[in-house]
């Protein structure tokens, strides 16, 4: 049997940071839909669930710095940014393989290395959520906390209706993200091995 390489593509902040916020983010999804439909369900009372949810939301934000600061001060961040010369191309591939090949034991096209760890539908995928849709909800959530306190840049946004509008949309965005990404995580050469990785840092090399 011949033993596979193992590629360090996850560093220890990285690691940390994820499963911070992966659990971070389940509970303020189930504590959201606490405070949203407060009439359909009933694992909090409105107060523990708005408490916890805030709590959590401060917990997520400081999670997200750690992130910025480490990707930001080691230059990394590179990985998140896709090729332009090749990016339509890498994208098309990666959908056929995705829509396709997989499912005919096809090799992936893209091959990780600790350097260029995402394919570029992940790139695409990742920038948006880590530089638009986190730290809009972020954003969001902060001015909800405290309305009186932010009314100034309450009102520069429109109002605060506008602003509960994007905050609650991207908890749907967030919930569904939560599947989709999952799912997605288990398209690796065994269905655990994206799982162990983002907890040991080593992603095997096939
Ligand atoms: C149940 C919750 C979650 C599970 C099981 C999970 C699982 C995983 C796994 C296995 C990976 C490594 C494979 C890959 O790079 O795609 C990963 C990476 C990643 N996940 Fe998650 N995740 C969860 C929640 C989240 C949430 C809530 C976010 C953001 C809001 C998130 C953002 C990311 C990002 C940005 C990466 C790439 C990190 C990097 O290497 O820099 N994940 N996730």
């Amino acid at each position: 049997m011949t033993e596979n390489k193992l590629l360090y593509v996850h560093p220890a902040p990285v690691r940390v940071w994820h499963w911070i916020n992966a659990a971070g983010i389940v509970l303020l999804v189930i504590t959201g839909v606490q405070i949203r439909f407060i009439e359909m369900f009933d694992f909090f009372s409105l107060e523990e669930a708005i408490n916890l949810h805030n709590y959590i939301g401060f917990l997520v934000i400081a999670d997200y710095a750690l992130w910025f600061a480490f990707y930001m001060g080691t230059g990394k961040i590179k990985i998140y940014f896709p090729n332009p010369k090749t990016f339509i191309q890498d994208c098309i591939n990666q959908i056929k393989y995705y829509g396709g090949g997989i499912f005919k034991g096809d090799p992936n096209p893209h091959h990780m290395t600790p350097t260029n760890k995402f394919n570029a539908l992940q790139k695409k995928a990742y920038l948006g959520l880590m530089f638009l849709f986190l730290p809009a909800q972020m954003l969001t959530g902060l001015f909800l906390w405290r309305v009186k306190k932010f009314q100034v840049y309450i009102d520069m946004f429109g109002g605060v209706k506008i602003i509960d509008t994007v905050h609650v949309l991207l908890f749907f965005f967030f919930a569904a993200f939560l599947i989709v990404h999952s799912y997605l995580a288990t398209l690796g050469h065994t269905p655990l091995g994206h799982f162990k990785a983002m907890f040991t840092g080593y992603e095997e090399e096939h």
